[in-house]
């Protein structure tokens, strides 16, 4: 196999470094591209086949349908674990020991305080905010409340950054969930453990103790499991591109929550439960909406359907799908929604438009259903997300700046106005 890639523009050869990644992937190194050919860039407007970085992180082949964290396969953590030692493997890049475990665990519950200050930012939004704007800027604005930047090279300053960064984000995001209901604010409860936290600060009420439903805050761990990482994604391509000028942890993980908020990003997933209630909300048809999708003069795309780089399954719908189905069994919940999003799927997947282009449902298909079926308001879906992205976007910054990698700042091809002389007003 050749190392060697061959250019050729206007007759000359240039030569450029092949790199192959760990799983046979193949990369030609053009660091040098501009350099050596006086200004020749190149052009790939959404990054479809542009690499921005080599990463250890997540390995994932659109054409398989295969996704790892760290080399361990997504459906045997999914299986195995919990969101909280995976998070772990994911930032640090191996599974926690029982001592490392409680360590990352203990840390987080004593950095879980929100400055009681924050709060007179909280009180700004008006209760019609979308709570990913409100927690986009809570994140940014912990800065404030934690100015001393971060030695990135300094283990125990980053352990504690991190710690508190996992710390903190759901309180920010239960706190939003809780202003745009008008309801009183709660704190984590340190008996608990950290996915029923986020239950307890998103659904207590101060009259009565909270009591986590143990299938609940299963189906909402292995649902977070699924968020994680996934290589360089829009949001997490924010977050690296941000720390890659050397703005903190928070102000970066504020940027991600900001890209995450799209609706042909992480926002689909409250797209696609609007989607399916306005399609039974028009009495069911489905064919309706396919043949809408597939109408190009028809600004309507099937949300939930298609990914730049799944041209197979997405093996997160997958165990979602399932895990949906088994959720409302075991919570006695017949949620039409679901039945329509199976209705849609079957017929989309028979259908050639969609056949042809490789659209199949994404993670943001089913887990609106599961979202719903734990009592989580459609506006807080793409939070959720957030949530579990959260140890993901971390450990990217964190590979990121300690890779020492150059601000990100990318070229352009200029096709505007050639040089023109200025025109006085009098003569325009
Ligand atoms: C996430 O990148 C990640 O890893 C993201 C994510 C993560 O974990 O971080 O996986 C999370 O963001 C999942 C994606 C959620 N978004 C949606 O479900 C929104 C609906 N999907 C699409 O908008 C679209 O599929 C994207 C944005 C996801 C991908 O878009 P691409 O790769 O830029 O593909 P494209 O828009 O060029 O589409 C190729 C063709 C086009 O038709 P032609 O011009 O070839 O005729 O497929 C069509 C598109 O019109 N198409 C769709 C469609 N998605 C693509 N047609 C109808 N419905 C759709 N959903």
């Amino acid at each position: 196999m050749s190392d060697i890639a061959i250019l050729e523009v206007d007759g000359k050869k240039y030569e450029f470094p092949i790199i192959r990644g760990t799983e046979g992937e193949v990369a030609i190194d053009i660091k040098k591209l501009r350099g050596s050919t006086e200004g020749i860039i190149t052009i790939d407007p959404g990054y479809k086949n542009t690499g921005s970085c080599q990463s250890a992180i997540t390995f994932l082949d659109g054409e398989k349908g295969i996704l790892r964290y760290r080399g361990y396969g997504l459906e045997d953590l999914a299986e195995n674990s919990n969101f909280l030692e995976v998070a772990y493997l994911v930032i640090f890049g191996e599974l926690p020991t029982k001592e490392q475990f409680i360590k990352f665990d203990n840390t987080i519950k004593s950095n879980s305080l929100i400055n009681e200050e924050m709060k007179n930012i909280l009180d700004g939004f008006p209760k019609s905010a979308h709570p990913m704007g409100i927690l986009s800027s809570l994140t940014s604005a912990l800065t404030a409340f934690n100015p001393k930047s971060v030695d990135v090279n300094d283990e125990e300053q980053m352990y504690n950054a991190i710690c508190k960064t996992m710390a903190k984000i759901p309180v920010l995001a239960a706190w939003a969930l809780k202003k745009i209901k008008g309801r009183s604010l709660n704190y984590a409860d340190n008996s608990m453990n950290y996915i029923e936290n986020i239950m307890k600060m998103m659904f207590a009420i101060p009259t009565e103790k909270y009591k986590t439903n143990p299938i609940v805050a299963n189906a909402l761990d292995q649902l977070l499991i699924l968020h994680v990482d996934h290589e360089q994604n829009c949001s997490t391509s924010t977050v690296r591109i941000v720390g890659s000028a050397h703005s903190g942890l928070f102000a970066s993980i504020s940027a991600g929550v900001s890209a995450l908020w799209g609706p042909l990003h992480g926002g689909a997933n409250q797209a696609v439960i609007e989607m399916l209630e306005s399609i039974i909300k028009d009495g069911g048809d489905v064919e309706k909406y396919i043949l809408k999708a597939k109408d190009k003069n028809d600004p309507f795309r099937l949300m939930g359907f298609g990914h730049r780089v799944y041209k197979n399954f997405d093996p997160r719908a997958r165990i979602i799908k399932k895990a949906a189905d088994e959720l409302l069994e075991n919570l006695g919940i017949d949620d039409p929604v679901l039945e329509i999003a199976k209705h849609l799927e079957e017929v989309a997947l028979k259908d050639e438009y969609f056949v042809k282009r490789k659209l199949y449902p994404n993670v943001d298909f089913y887990s609106g259903i599961i979202y719903r079926a734990l009592g989580i308001p459609t506006d807080m879906f793409t939070v959720m997300f957030a949530i579990g992205r959260l140890p993901g976007w971390i450990a990217q910054w964190r590979e990121m700046r300690l890779n020492s990698e150059p601000i990100g700042r990318p070229r352009q091809l200029y096709i505007g106005e050639n040089q023109r002389d200025f025109v006085p007003v009098s003569k325009r």
